[in-house]
């Protein structure tokens, strides 16, 4: 399986704490199935001050550690990107890095507050030619209250990472439940660990991907854990990363001008 959410990186955030616990979230992952892992910190303006140059030298750093030990898990670039008044110059510059450098990135909408015009924000984004993974939706506090605003993200054509915990109830029913709902409705895009450590929040998704498999079947559980991450790290055009239901329910629902813009945006891509 992919996890293309992390923060594995020590000491650049709230995940791992030092080397020792990012080896060890390696081994873990690695027993649970996972074979590639993007390394995402927290750029947050103000409380994380991260980049390429202090992601890309740790991710370097790991994976040679990785290598001469012999944990077969591959690092790929990335990082958990708040929103920010200059984030389309700062993707652009390579300073805030995408997924592997596609085109893909995390974005991770506030937690608490919902910020006006998000909509607004991810459509440029989408017009300067990037895609806003939007980051757990099922366990923003105000994704509930504010639904349609997670659905005109999904419509727009930014893709719905969930997270294998929320599944499974570890963040509570509140997160479960969204979690089930953006499911029924055919929004999500695939499932990440979004893993902090070794304890609570650790990698994992072979619990999750068991669910799905029960619930939607092998395939789209494939889908969901290494076919659309593998598209996404292959630069892929968004077709292979969308849930391909959303084209069905999109249309029937009249908002054929969202996959009309992100034909547009992408077509040549
Ligand atoms: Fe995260």
């Amino acid at each position: 399986m992919i996890d293309l959410h992390s923060h594995i990186l020590s000491a650049l955030d709230d995940g791992a704490s030092d080397v020792a616990t990012s080896v060890e979230m390696a081994r873990i992952a690695v027993a649970d199935g996972i074979t590639h892992m993007a390394c995402t910190p927290h750029i947050f303006p103000g409380k994380y001050e991260n980049s390429a140059t202090t992601i890309m030298p740790a991710l370097h750093s790991l994976q040679a550690m990785l290598d001469a030990q012999s944990i077969p898990l591959t690092l790929y670039c990335g990082a958990d990107v708040h929103i920010a008044p200059d984030l389309v110059e700062r993707l652009k510059s390579g300073e805030v890095p995408t997924l592997n450098r596609t085109r893909y990135f995390l974005l991770e909408p506030p937690h608490e507050i919902l910020p006006p015009r998000l909509e607004d924000f991810a459509s440029r984004l989408l017009e300067a030619g990037f895609v806003p993974v939007i980051t757990h939706p099922e366990r923003l506090s105000w994704a509930g209250r504010h639904f349609d605003v997670i659905q005109r993200l999904s419509d727009l054509g930014c893709p719905l990472q969930l997270t294998a915990d929320s599944l499974t109830g570890a963040f509570g029913s509140a997160a479960r439940q969204l979690c089930e709902r953006i499911l029924k409705e055919g929004r999500a895009s695939f499932f990440a660990s979004d893993a902090h450590g070794v304890s609570w929040r650790k990698p994992g998704l072979s619990g999750a991907y068991a669910m799905i498999a029960e619930q939607f079947g092998q395939e789209e559980a494939d889908r969901m854990f290494r076919r659309r991450p593998a598209a996404i790290l292959s630069n892929a055009e968004p077709a292979a990363v969308l849930p391909s239901s959303r084209e069905t329910v999109g249309a029937a629902a009249g908002q054929g001008f969202t996959r009309r813009l992100i034909d547009r945006i992408f077509r040549n891509g």
